[in-house]
């Protein structure tokens, strides 16, 4: 069985096939640059304009003809409406035009289920931390629970900002992790940890107020935040009795963070898992798979039902496939 999967939440529009063994046949994806942070209208138009190569070079790659799919999956939510919209758009006329069943995904379940595809994992906790996303998501009774979560806005935005603030190139991540190598003195930012949520938004600001060499204020910025993750993480781990932490997001790339989650979770004796970046990043490779094993549970939807979900929330979707 072939499932296409189609991803567009965010800066990424994405189109993969995947097998119904768990093969990725093809994983093609573009991502929308913008200068001054995203701009949710310019990178619809960014989605529409490649939507169409990207889904011909994935079903290509993939060495099949566009008959051979069986099942269309699109991430439904959350997101940003313009590219949701557009994604869900083009889900729905493909399967119109082939006759095949349609599956909205949950974009955060989708990294979590990538996850233990990929790594073996078999019931984790999901550090996820990406630009728009930061959570920590783990399944207890029926669903995927969101047991901390950011309270303002997600670390990799956080990151972006600042570096914008800085003159640092798109995505700033990256340069961030850099230039953190060099640092040297800790400056004391704001720790905002609340019970089990996070924010960065305080702790930015404090950030650029500080006078402070930019390789200083990067190494704060990551031994701040990334032990709060750290922190909530562990937390999560005790409270709800798991032995396994899997990541996911485009910052878990950062080799500081996976140093440190991975020296909390093996002292605490739990296995650590992390996927290859291009399963971390946002991807098509997720919405094909879980698209898939949500099928394969019973589940799918009429095009009448398939309005995208903006604020759709984790714990809203009752996973029957577990
Ligand atoms: P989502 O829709 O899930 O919020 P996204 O559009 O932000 O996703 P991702 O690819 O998951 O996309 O993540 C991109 C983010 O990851 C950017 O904010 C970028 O700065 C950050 N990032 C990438 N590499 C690193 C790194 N090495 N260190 C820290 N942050 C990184
Ligand atoms: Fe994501």
């Amino acid at each position: 069985m072939y499932i296409l999967g189609l991803e567009g939440t965010a800066h990424t529009i994405g189109s993969s096939v995947v097998t119904d063994t768990g093969d990725v046949l093809s994983n093609i994806s573009k991502t929308y640059q913008g200068k001054e942070g995203i701009h949710p209208r310019e990178a619809a138009n960014h989605h529409s304009s490649n939507i169409l190569g990207i889904i011909k070079e994935s079903i290509d790659v993939a060495g099949i003809e566009k008959d051979d799919i069986d099942v269309v999956s699109f991430s439904q939510g959350p997101g940003l409406g313009p590219c949701l919209r557009t994604t869900a758009t083009a889900a729905r006329s493909l399967s119109l035009s082939l006759d095949v069943p349609l599956v909205g995904v949950n974009h955060c379940i989708a990294h979590l289920e990538i996850g233990r595809l990929m790594t073996g994992a078999e019931n984790p906790i999901l550090l996820y931390v990406s630009g728009g996303n930061t959570q920590v998501i783990a399944f207890r009774k029926g669903r995927y629970r969101v047991f901390g979560e950011t309270l303002d806005i997600g670390l990799g935005n956080m990151l972006d900002k600042f570096g914008r603030e800085k003159g640092m190139t798109f995505p700033a991540g990256p340069v961030i992790e850099e230039k953190a190598k060099e640092g040297k003195k800790l400056i004391d930012l704001p720790y905002s940890v609340k019970g089990m949520d996070v924010e960065f938004s305080g702790i930015m600001t404090a950030a650029l107020n500080e006078d402070a060499t930019i390789e200083d204020l990067c190494f704060s910025l990551q031994e701040t935040t990334f032990a709060m993750l750290t922190e909530v993480t562990e937390r999560a781990l005790a409270h709800i009795r798991k032995d396994e932490v899997l990541l996911g997001g485009g910052v878990v790339q950062n080799k500081r963070l996976q140093s440190m989650i991975k020296t909390m979770t093996e002292e605490r004796g739990a296995e650590y898992y992390v996927p290859e970046a291009q399963y971390c990043v946002d991807n098509a490779a997720m919405i094909a798979w879980t698209g898939y094993i949500m099928y394969d549970a019973g589940i799918s939807i009429s095009v009448e039902e398939s309005n995208i979900k903006q604020k759709f929330r984790t714990d809203e979707v009752e996973v029957s496939w577990r």
